[in-house]
Order: structure tokens, then sequence, then C-alpha cells
């Protein structure tokens, strides 16, 4: 058994959850989400965290998610915000994977997702597809460099990306 933790990075909407939750039932990592703990530290949902006290108050929540990580975490699939990747002990935490997709085709996935009003809702950053568009072009390849591994995803096919997921990290 691998003690060391895997961190999923990558574009809002790309999965990172998704993929998380699908590889605990295949190995025995647990799974936590970086949004999750925030939210239940702050007892407010992320967009209300933006609302009430702005990007960079939900930046200084994140470092110290991160560096919690860093200290509390063995064994477990951590899924991060979409600016996580940033955080200056990423890579003490674990090893990263980067769940790579284009932008386009994150979009159209979360437009075509049953629940997609509220996928897009809950994500202020999203709120305008040309400034997402942008942050996705200034963020491609921050996200490749920081990467120990790169996943592409465009397919979603959940039982191959967990697989090669699992493969590539031993
Ligand atoms: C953000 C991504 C969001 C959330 C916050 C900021 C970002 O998470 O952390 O809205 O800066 O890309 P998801 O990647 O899960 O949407």
């Amino acid at each position: 058994m691998s003690e060391k933790n895997v961190i999923l990075i990558g574009f809002m909407g790309v999965g990172k959850g998704t993929v998380a939750r699908a590889i605990v039932p295949a190995s025995d990592y647990f799974a936590i989400d970086t949004d999750d703990l925030i939210e239940s530290i702050e007892n407010k949902k992320v967009k209300k965290i933006f609302e009430d006290s702005g990007e960079p108050y939900f930046r200084v929540l994140e470092k110290k998610c991160a560096l919690w990580c860093e200290k509390s975490l063995k064994n477990t699939i951590i899924s991060t915000g979409g600016g996580f990747y940033k955080q200056e002990n990423i890579k003490d935490i674990g090893t990263i994977v980067y769940l790579q997709s284009g932008f386009d085709r994150i979009i159209e996935a979360l437009k075509a997702a049953p629940n997609s009003k509220k996928k897009f809702k809950k994500r202020p950053l999203l709120n305008d597809l040309k400034e997402a568009k942008e942050l996705y072009l200034q963020r491609v390849k921050e996200y490749e460099n920081v990467a120990d591994i790169t996943v592409n995803v465009e397919d979603w096919d959940i039982d191959r990306i967990v697989k090669e997921i699992l493969e590539r990290v031993k």
C-alpha cells in the first residue's frame, strides 16, 4: 500500500471530484475534496465565500487547507479546486495528476449534465465564459508544468481514466 497522496488538479468542471470518487472502490485510497473542506470550516458554500469575502480570502483558505493536507493526510486522493495548483507546498502533499481536457469540451460536458444549471451557478469564475476561457488559456501551461502525470480525460471513459491513474501513480 502506498502511503502517498494523489492530488487531482485541472480546470473547473473537468471532473476531479467524480474521478476521485471513482478511484475509491477500485483501490484502498480514501477521497477528500479541498472545496468541501473549505466549505466545512467556513460553514458556507464557495459561491457565498466569494460573494461575502472575495476571491483573495478564498485563496487564504485554500492555503490553510493545503498546509493541513500536507500535515495530516496519507493514502488519500485529493480533488482540488481549479486554482489549488498554485499552492506553494503542493509538491509536498503527494503525486500531482493533471486531468486534461479542452475548454470547449469541458463546457460542452457541463452543459449536457443533468444538473447543469447548478454546476454553473456554484462556480463564480464560470459566470462569464469569455473570461473563463482566458483563465483556462492562462492556466493550461501552468497545470502541465506543476503536474507529475497528465491524463487526458476528453473521452470521459471513467474506467479507463481510473485504471490509467492507478497504474501511473504506482
Ligand atoms: C476555482 C475552482 C472551483 C472553486 C472556486 C475557484 C478556480 O473549484 O475552487 O470556485 O479558481 O478555478 P472547481 O475546480 O471544482 O470548480
